[in-house]
Formats: C-alpha cells, sequence, structure tokens
C-alpha cells in the first residue's frame, strides 16, 4: 500500500502559518519567495481576479493592440473592428506559439511565426497555409485564440479576468473602490491618457511587497527616501507623515492621503495642481466627502488588490530651474517567478491639460517615478531583502516573520478620522499599517478559496 501525499501540504501549511501570524500582524517570510506559494497565486489569485491591463487610450482605434501579461499567461489587448475590447491568449492554438511578438501596433489579425496560422483581432480562427492540401477537415470555430471571459473598463482602465465566474468589475473592486476611482479619475469628462508606452524593469522583489508598499507604507518615506530632501528634490519629507491619512476601503484596496496644503502651503491645494486645470476640473458629480478628501488629504498613492497601484505627486526634474507639475502614474507589479517582478509604469496626463504642462508632469514623473526614477530606485532596492530571507535556511529555521506591528493596537500614533464621511476607514496616522493588513488579509483569502487547486 503506497502512503497518499497530499500536493498542498507544504502550501496548506504555510498559509497556516501565515493565517496564526497574521493574528499578531506577523507575515511569515516564506510567502515572499516559495515555489508553492507562487504556483498558488497564479492559480488562486491571477486566473480568477481582475487584473488590470491596458489603458483604453493605448488602443483608441480599431485594430490597435498591445502585449500584455495576467498573471504568467501572455495576452493580446486588442480593439476590434466593432470598437470591442479583446483579451487574447498569446499561445498559438496550433503548438502555442507566441502568436504575436510585437510590443503593440494596428494589425486586423496576427500571423502565428511558426506554421503561419491566421487569427483576427477578435481572436476567431481565420485560416492556415495550404488549406486546401492541410488541415481540410479543421472547424475555425473551435480553434481561436483562447480569450479572457470578462474584459471591462473603469474610467479608461482596463481589466481583464480569465475566470468564467468573476463578479462584475465594479462588484469586484467594492462601492467604496468605485468611490475613490471616481474622485482620482473622474475629475473631467474628458479624461487622461497615457503619455508613453509603459517603463518596464524586472527587479528582484516579490509583487506584494510593492502592492502593500504603495497601499499603506507612510513610515518608509523618511527614511528610505531621505536623501531626495538632501539634495532639494522632496521638501519637507521629514514632516510628510505628520499630515498622512490612510484610507482602508476592505478587500484589501487601500490608499494614503496628504494634507498637503497644510504640510507644503496653499500652492498645493489639490495635489498643486496650476488654478489654469482646477478650475477645468467638474467635481459637481462628485459627493461632499469625495470633495472634502481631495480637498483637505487628497490620494497620493493607492493598491487595488491584486497588483495595480496609482500615484499622483507634485514633481519637478529640477526645481532650482523647472516648475513644480502633478504627475499620475499608475503601476501594475508584474509577477514572474518566485520572488521576482517586473514593474510596470505609465505616466497619465489630462486630455484637458495644455501640452507643455502634461510633459512637464511626464518628465516630473519620470524624473522620480520612471525606471531610473529616483524615488523608483530607492524602493526597489530595499525590497529586494524579503524573498531573499525567504529562501534562508537560517531565517527559516529561526521562524523569521515580517512585522506589521504597527497595525497592533496602540503600537503607533493612529486613531480613526471621526470626521471622514466616505466609504470604509480613513485612519490619522502616518505609521500605522493597518492598510498593509488589509491587503494581506485579502490575499490570505483568495488563497484560501475553497475548490482551488
Ligand atoms: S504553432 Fe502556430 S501555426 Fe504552428
Ligand atoms: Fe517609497
Amino acid at each position: 500500500m503506497t502512503a497518499t501525499v497530499d500536493p498542498h501540504a507544504e502550501l496548506n501549511s504555510l498559509l497556516d502559518r501565515v493565517e496564526e501570524g497574521m493574528q499578531e500582524n506577523l507575515v511569515p517570510i516564506e510567502i515572499f519567495s516559495n515555489d508553492a506559494i507562487f504556483d498558488a497565486e497564479m492559480r488562486r489569485i491571477f486566473a480568477r481576479c481582475w487584473v488590470f491591463v491596458a489603458h483604453e487610450s493605448e488602443i483608441p482605434s480599431p485594430g490597435d493592440y498591445v502585449l500584455r501579461r495576467i498573471g504568467l499567461d501572455p495576452v493580446i489587448v486588442a480593439r476590434d473592428e466593432s470598437g470591442s475590447v479583446n483579451v487574447l491568449s498569446n499561445y498559438c492554438r496550433h503548438r502555442a506559439t507566441m502568436v504575436c511578438q510585437v510590443d503593440q501596433g494596428n494589425a486586423s489579425h496576427f500571423r502565428c511565426p511558426y506554421h503561419g496560422w491566421i487569427y483576427k483581432n477578435n481572436g476567431d480562427w481565420l485560416g492556415a497555409p495550404h488549406r486546401n492540401r492541410a488541415y481540410r477537415k479543421l472547424d475555425p470555430k473551435q480553434w481561436g485564440l483562447l480569450r479572457a471571459p470578462h474584459v471591462d473598463s473603469i474610467h479608461g482602465l482596463i481589466f481583464a479576468s480569465l475566470s468564467p465566474d468573476a463578479p462584475t468589475l465594479r462588484d469586484f473592486l467594492g462601492e467604496a473602490t468605485v468611490w475613490m476611482l471616481d474622485a482620482l479619475f473622474g475629475l473631467h469628462p474628458d479624461g487622461m491618457r497615457v503619455m508613453a508606452p509603459p517603463d518596464r524593469m524586472r527587479v528582484r522583489t516579490d509583487w506584494k511587497s510593492a502592492a502593500e508598499n504603495a497601499g499603506g507604507d507612510t513610515y518608509h518615506a523618511d527614511t528610505t527616501h531621505i536623501s531626495l530632501d538632501d539634495i532639494g528634490l522632496a521638501a519637507k519629507l521629514p514632516q510628510l507623515n505628520d499630515h498622512a491619512r490612510h484610507y482602508d476601503l476592505g478587500s484589501g484596496n487601500t490608499f494614503i492621503g496628504h494634507g498637503f496644503v497644510d504640510w507644503l502651503g496653499s500652492d498645493f491645494w489639490y495635489w498643486g495642481y496650476p488654478r489654469e486645470l482646477t478650475s477645468q476640473f467638474v467635481t459637481s458629480g462628485l459627493d461632499d466627502a469625495q470633495r472634502s478628501m481631495l480637498d483637505s488629504h487628497p490620494p497620493i498613492t493607492g493598491t487595488l488588490f491584486p497588483n495595480f497601484s496609482y500615484l499622483r505627486f507634485p514633481g519637478s526634474p529640477d526645481p532650482e530651474t523647472k516648475p513644480l507639475a502633478v504627475y499620475t502614474s499608475i503601476r501594475l507589479w508584474q509577477p514572474i517567478a518566485p520572488g521576482v517582478q517586473e514593474l510596470w509604469n505609465w505616466q497619465l496626463s489630462w486630455n484637458c491639460s495644455p501640452k507643455e504642462y502634461s510633459e512637464a508632469c511626464y518628465d516630473a514623473g519620470q524624473n522620480a517615478f520612471g525606471s531610473s526614477g529616483v524615488f523608483e530606485q530607492d524602493d526597489t532596492v530595499v525590497w529586494e531583502g524579503l524573498p531573499q530571507a525567504a529562501r534562508s535556511v537560517f531565517a527559516q529555521k529561526n521562524h523569521m516573520m515580517a512585522n506589521y506591528q504597527l497595525a497592533t493596537e496602540g503600537m503607533s500614533e493612529q486613531s480613526k478620522d471621526a470626521n471622514w464621511q466616505g466609504p470604509g476607514i480613513s485612519r490619522i496616522t502616518g505609521f500605522g499599517e493597518c492598510n498593509q493588513m488589509s491587503f494581506y488579509r485579502r490575499w490570505l483569502k483568495e488563497m484560501r478559496q475553497p475548490g482551488q487547486q
């Protein structure tokens, strides 16, 4: 008789430890680089959740497409002739060669480079070489590219889910998150557009470290980034935490806001956008709580579970010679392998903004969070420790845990904002880590989904 081996034993025991550790706001380091965890993340999170794939302005016309990934799956995000957006598996149905190998372009169809099967930009099978002599009996309906069953967008942000059973995008995000996105991206009816193709850089960090940092880590700013204050690129950085708010919208979606006016002065109302631009914003559709948040503590960063983040901040490539400009970046923390991610960074601009101002925003954003940006370089280096520790026998034997105990009652200056009228919770704190724990609770919930392989 052979003993039955539970293929999920290692995973389940690790998830048990995560659940146990989280009671004390501790997270076992192994989850930041572990084969079983990574494999389960692909199956239970990235094959199920709604994942950001593109901005509508990247593919404005019929035939436009970009190549993206959902988890490890390469996909083509293509607008077809009817104007619909299709998210297609980039694996040829013949022998799985990558059908499209050019990052972006305009095409009515895609031709596989191996044997030449051709697909329309909506994924339909169109033909094959030597059709009269080869594949005479092939049923075209059966052999189109695999398609994401759900594609939808909100404020120009296109998301897709690979699961037929997924809820609607709005239900997945939750009302509170839609409320936040309306406040951030719905300020002008003409919306925003991407300024350029995304920067991409591969870094030896786990995707979760980046996602939770963007959703809640104000504590690191005046240590990790202090050199920017030293050289005059980020004025009054040490005072930043005196003016922070942590917004926890539930479901692991969290944002950080800052009281710019109190912190940096009245020029920084609405992040510091020039009055010519803010006077064009249409906030009449927002509710009082949204307007009050934008007035006093507009969100500067945030994360939507699993791996999408937002960033809006005033900056300049050279404060001595160039005026400040408010950049908006959206980013994707793309898992590549255990402990390795690709960081994708898009710069956005308001369509109603003058060209020169948009270009200044782009320069400021690239200087801070482009692939050689001063902030980005700081962050990606400090996140490298966790995945290394995750593989350390010494650290594992000592049950090393990542510490998020700033979420623990009484550990840090932190109180609920009694004046907050928006959804979820707003906390007055520059140090709390309830947002990060909210992210990890959602992560654990998804990893524990019953019936998942
Ligand atoms: S692998 Fe694509 S046509 Fe053969
Ligand atoms: Fe940072």
